[in-house]
Formats: structure tokens, C-alpha cells, sequence
């Protein structure tokens, strides 16, 4: 964080100071929330959760070097005393980012934001210093911590934006407002909260509503590709930029094509010059991503090279997204059970289909949540594309949804053996392990909840110890 007084925080946040000898102390390391990271020079934000209380952990995080603690209550240690905490952090985050030199990029969607935030924090950071949402941090508190990790250093702010509903985007717009605003695309995902897409259409578009004009500097980066966002552009102030896989967007992807390895490739054009792109990361769904972030680097000053070769060269920085393994005796392990949508799901399993040319594939798939009344029809599609992508073998993991998947398989032409329906992770372990021959390849995939990681944990592990029967 830049350095700040106590009593210019607690200023800031409206709160009383309480056991503070001297109030002209500064803050000069890092905001947090988990006792567990507080050190020197930091700033200890006191949650009162359902099973622990921040509070609790206010002379332990002191003892560690912390400054002070921003909670609800004194403490009996250097206290900054507010009503509420979420609020005063999100002051404190907006007084900080207001002081800041850096440009601010926010981007949502249903899906792809931690994918696409981390490859436009790997493009920009060739630049110059950067800052990014670790991880998934992207709601009311996770926002503001991580735009108070920036420093006086730091030129870019790239900020991971999350709605559940309506008003969200624009209370976190409020917060951390961009200057770059990036809409990925309007999909399924937790529409059954939302009420439709069009609720999530209205949702999402809230950032480019918060973004400053065009005048102001205010630019908006919008999916040629899909409808909804594309209609965003009658609801900002801001320049509007448009990346998409047709050559009408201001950005976009020639002969896009998936490797043998199912990693997308393609030539990117941008306003000033096209250069070529070959991913290391999976999917084709990145090409989309990959377009996101190349639009937002064009519009910070980098040139269609610079930015083709950090695409190129990006990894995965958040783990369980189409992380793949190869197992000393051949199998492929393609752990995507990091979350899972409609969209998803059908990328991860085209992706699947590329990698698993001339070898058997293994779809190992559970339920995806939050789809309201769109589920069953949702999880029968799934089925039936496994089917006419001509996945070898679907393992559907879990109850009723998983029933679904793989009745949409059957009902698509699938028979006998082709898809199976297991009741537990455990059962589709048991499976894999004895079917799975050296070659096969393996997507594990489904909503979080239903934590399948630990599937493709155990095939890892398996193939390690070498218990894989090879037939
Ligand atoms: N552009 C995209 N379209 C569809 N699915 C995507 C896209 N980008 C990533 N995904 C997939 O969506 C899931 C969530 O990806 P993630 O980047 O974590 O998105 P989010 O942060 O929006 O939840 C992963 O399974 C990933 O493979
Ligand atoms: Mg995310």
C-alpha cells in the first residue's frame, strides 16, 4: 500500500482511533484480512464471521508487526473502531486509488474473468509494474484489498469485477473506479440467482455505465461476439473498443485453429498491425480471452508484437483452469474443476476433442450449478455435445444432474459403455483406474461444489505411483 498515517485512515474511514500512542504512525505494508499474513507495517481488517472473529486475532497480529487493526470494537491494541468494516475498506480503497498514478482496467463476464485478467496482467506487466487480482478475489472485499496492495510503483491496476446481482459491478465500480472497462461476454452462469440473461446483460453492462466519457479518457472493451455485450456500447460515455473473431472488431483473430495439443492459434490484428499468436494455454474459448487482452494492451500503447509474444508465452497463473498433466505412463489429466457453466463446459469439451485426436478421450463431468430453470435442458445439452464431439467415454459424477448429462448422451446416440453414471468422485476413481490406458486422455470438470479437483488429484497421483493397469 502507499504509506499512510493512522490518523489519515482513520479520517479517511470516519473511524476513532483507540490505544494509539501515536497517530502520525504510518502504514506501509499490506491490508489484510487473514491474521495469518499480517507482518510489518501492515494493516490487520478484522472480519466478525459465522465461526471465527477477526477481533480475536488483534494482539497476535500485532505481535507479528502489524500496525494497527481496523475492526468494529477496541481491542486492548492500536485500534482504528468503525460501524461497519466493509465500508471503511472500500473508503480507504477509493482514497487510495485516487492517489495513485496507475490506470485502472476492470473487467467482468460470465465467464473467462480470471483466465483473461490473468493473461492482460501478463501482457501489460512487459510494460510496466502491475498489480492483479490474485486468484479469484473479486467481490466487495477482495476488490478493495487488492487495489491497496498497489504502490507508488505500480502503473497498472487490473481488476477481476464479480456480480450476483444488480447493483453489484456498480458498487464495485464505485469503489475502484476504471478507467478501461472490460465486458467478456453474458453466459449462464449463476443465472438461476439473476433471474434471466437479461438481468445478467443489465448486470454486467454496469461497468461500462461507470466509466468516464471518451473526453475523459474513458474507453470500453466490448465482445463483438456476443450479442448482449455487444449492445453495451449505447450504454457508456467511454470510447468503445471491440474485439471479437470477426474481422469487423477493431481486434481481432485470423485462422484461428486448435494444435494437436488443443492450444488455440491464430493471427491478431489490432488497429496498428497483426502479428502471430500460439498459446500455451487450452481451449479455444482463450482465443476469445486472448482477444480481450490484446485489446486492452492496444489501447495502454503496446504493439500488436509485443503483445502477441507475452500471449504466447502466458501460462495459467490460477490453478484447476485446463491444467494439464501428462502421466509418466501416457495418460493426459486435464483438471478444469476449477468451476464449471454451460459455456464452459462445451469449451472445455471441444478442447477435450483437439487434444484427444487418434487417442481415446474421457469426459469426467459433474453438475453445474446455479442454472435455475435452465438446468436440466443444460445438462442434457452437455450429454449430447460429449456425443457429437465423439468423446470416447462420459463419466458423469454425482445425482440428479449428472443423471441428466449422461441421459442427454444416451438419448444423442450414446450406448452400452460409452457413458456411464457414478454416484461419487470416489466411484469415478475406482472407475478410471481400472480403464484408463497410457494414451488416454482425461478432462475432469464440473462446479466447484462438487469438488472433482479431487478426481483429477487421485488419476495424478495414480500414475505416479504407477497403478494403472496397462492393457
Ligand atoms: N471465454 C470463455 N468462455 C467460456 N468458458 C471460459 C472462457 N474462459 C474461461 N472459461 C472456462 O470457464 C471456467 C472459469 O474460468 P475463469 O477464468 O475462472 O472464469 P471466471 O473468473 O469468470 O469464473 C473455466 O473452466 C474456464 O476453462
Ligand atoms: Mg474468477
Amino acid at each position: 500500500m502507499i504509506a499512510l498515517s493512522l490518523a489519515e485512515i482513520a479520517e479517511v474511514v470516519g473511524g476513532q482511533t483507540h490505544d494509539i500512542p501515536d497517530p502520525s504512525v504510518q502504514v506501509t505494508g499490506p491490508v489484510v484480512r487473514d491474521s495469518r499474513e499480517a507482518g510489518p507495517g501492515s494493516l490487520f481488517v478484522a472480519f466478525a464471521g459465522e465461526r471465527v472473529d477477526g477481533h480475536d486475532f488483534a494482539a497476535a497480529v500485532v505481535e507479528a508487526g502489524a500496525v494497527a487493526v481496523l475492526g468494529t470494537r477496541p481491542v486492548g491494541v492500536p485500534a482504528i473502531v468503525v460501524d461497519d468494516v466493509q465500508t471503511a475498506l472500500g473508503a480507504l480503497a477509493r482514497h487510495v486509488v485516487r492517489r495513485l498514478g496507475a490506470t485502472l482496467v476492470a473487467l467482468t463476464g460470465s465467464a473467462g474473468k480470471t483466465s483473461t485478467k490473468d493473461l492482460i496482467a501478463q501482457v501489460l506487466r512487459r510494460k510496466a509494474p502491475t498489480v492483479f487480482t490474485p486468484g479469484s478475489l473479486n467481490n466487495e472485499i477482495g476488490l478493495p484489498l487488492t487495489a491497496l496492495s498497489a504502490t507508488e510503483e505500480t502503473r497498472f491496476l487490473v481488476l477481476e469485477m464479480g456480480a450476483r446481482g444488480i447493483g453489484h459491478i456498480s458498487y464495485l465500480a464505485g469503489l475502484t473506479p476504471p478507467k478501461v472497462g472490460l465486458v467478456l461476454n453474458v453466459g449462464s452462469a449463476h443465472i438461476g440467482e439473476f433471474g434471466g440473461r437479461e438481468q445478467i446483460a443489465q448486470a454486467k453492462g454496469e461497468l461500462v455505465e461507470a466509466l468516464p466519457s471518451e473526453v475523459e479518457g474513458g474507453t470500453a472493451i466490448l465482445n463483438a461476439d456476443d450479442p448482449y455485450v455487444r449492445a453495451m456500447a449505447s450504454r457508456t460515455k467511454a470510447k468503445v473498443i471491440f474485439f471479437g473473431e470477426s474481422g469487423e472488431a477493431d481486434v481481432s483473430a485470423e485462422n484461428v485453429r486448435l494444435t494437436d495439443t488443443g492450444q488455440p492459434s491464430f493471427r491478431l490484428h489490432t488497429p496498428s498491425g497483426a502479428s502471430d499468436v500460439t498459446m500455451r494455454l487450452y481451449g479455444e474459448h482463450h482465443v476469445s480471452n486472448a482477444l480481450a487482452a490484446a485489446a486492452v494492451a492496444h489501447e495502454l500503447g503496446m504493439s500488436a508484437d509485443e503483445i502477441a509474444v507475452a500471449l504466447s508465452e502466458a501460462g495459467s497463473l490460477s490453478r484447476w483452469r485446463m491444467e494439464v498433466t501428462e502421466r509418466p505412463d501416457g495418460v493426459t489429466v486435464v483438471n478444469d474443476a476449477y468451476n464449471a457453466n454451460p459455456e464452459s463446459m462445451k469449451a472445455a469439451l471441444r478442447a477435450l476433442a483437439a487434444m484427444g485426436k487418434g487417442r481415446r478421450t474421457w469426459a469426467v463431468l459433474g453438475k453445474m450449478a446455479e442454472l435455475g430453470d435452465e438446468a436440466l435442458a443444460e445438462h442434457d445439452a452437455v450429454g449430447r455435445l460429449a456425443v457429437r464431439l465423439n468423446v470416447s467415454k462420459l463419466v458423469a459424477v454425482g445425482g440428479r444432474e449428472a443423471a441428466w448429462l449422461q441421459l442427454g448422451a444416451y438419448n444423442e446416440g450414446s450406448w452400452g459403455e460409452e457413458s456411464v453414471h457414478v454416484s461419487d468422485a470416489q466411484a469415478a476413481v475406482d472407475l478410471l483406474r481400472s480403464e484408463l490406458r497410457p494414451g488416454d486422455v482425461v478432462l475432469v470438470k464440473a462446479s466447484r461444489s462438487v469438488g472433482l479437483e479431487s478426481v483429477a488429484q487421485a488419476l495424478i497421483e495414480s500414475g505416479a505411483e504407477g497403478e494403472v493397469s496397462a492393457r
